[in-house]
């Protein structure tokens, strides 16, 4: 069956002094419609490079990524992206950050529908006291919550996140990991994220991407995780599986960390 979102033989070669570096060879993934899949891998691998492909925001050098049988050329309202600080404009309040995104994604909707649309998505992620703010006035954790509020309040097809919770605690990460997972089940997104942490991937993910290290970085292996859904964290870590997925996956690293030192 052919994926809802498909990279096919994706490559990109990022030009530099010394001639076109291949930093991404041969990427191939399918993503079903409603999955959650991380990407995972060694830093300077390629994991936001691929992101960045399949939010149109790089080109591709060779391949293609298609999202509900479209070929991709370019951004578009159909991927909404979240990255690991969220760009807000400082003179727009956080309800006002999210309804320009709106204003531009549906502009030919009521506007007093696209403000409930806001309003409600800004509630769901925990700042219904707080939409008036800037964003001077908010914490990271509150900042990242309107990226994603503003993410979600635009339907996209696919949702895209590369370390979105790479800068914060980890108490505001897990609260979260919990929002961001209750709004992907209510909506039935699908979603590509990238991530670092081996715990924070097994508590998201239907799948895992193990990418290896660059250059010429391509899918290692791929680790189906069955946790039951919904899932709370204290059930996911106490689940008898728990513990041999996470080994392979820090096997996996290892082994590539050990490669890439050698080469
Ligand atoms: N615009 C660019 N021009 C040239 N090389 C680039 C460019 N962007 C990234 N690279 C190189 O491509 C490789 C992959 O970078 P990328 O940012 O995709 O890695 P990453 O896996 O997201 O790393 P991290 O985990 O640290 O975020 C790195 O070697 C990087 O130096
Ligand atoms: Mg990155």
């Amino acid at each position: 069956m052919p994926g809802y979102v498909e990279l096919y033989e994706l490559s990109k070669a990022y030009p530099t002094r010394s001639g076109p570096q291949l930093v991404v060879d041969g990427f191939n993934v399918d993503i079903q419609k409603g999955e959650f899949v991380c990407l995972i891998g060694h830093s300077g691998c390629g994991k936001s490079t691929v992101l960045s492909m399949v939010a149109g925001l790089s080109s591709i050098s060779s391949g293609a990524i298609v999202v509900d049988g479209k070929e991709i050329d370019g951004p578009g309202p159909d991927r909404g992206v979240v990255f690991q600080s969220p760009s807000l404009l400082p003179w727009l309040s956080a309800r006002d950050n999210v309804m320009l995104a709106a204003d531009q994604v549906y502009p030919h909707v009521e506007p007093s529908v696209r403000s409930e649309i806001v309003e409600y998505y800004l509630s769901v992620v925990g700042l219904a006291d707080s939409m008036e703010k800037f964003p001077s006035e908010l914490s990271g954790g509150m900042r990242q919550r309107v990226g994603i509020a503003r993410a979600f309040s635009l339907a996209p097809k696919v949702l895209l996140l590369d370390e979105p919770f790479g800068m914060l605690d980890s108490l505001t990460r897990m609260e979260l990991h919990d929002v961001l997972l209750g709004l992907w089940r209510r909506d039935q997104r699908t979603a590509l994220m990238v991530t670092h942490d081996v715990d924070e991937a097994l508590f998201l993910s239907d799948r895992i991407v193990m990418m290896t290290s660059g250059p010429r970085a391509r899918v290692g292996d791929i680790l189906e995780v069955g946790f039951p859904r919904p899932r709370r964290r204290a059930d996911v870590l106490d689940h008898p599986e728990y513990y041999r997925l996470r080994e392979h996956l820090i096997g996996f690293l290892e082994s590539e960390g050990q490669e890439r030192l050698a080469s």
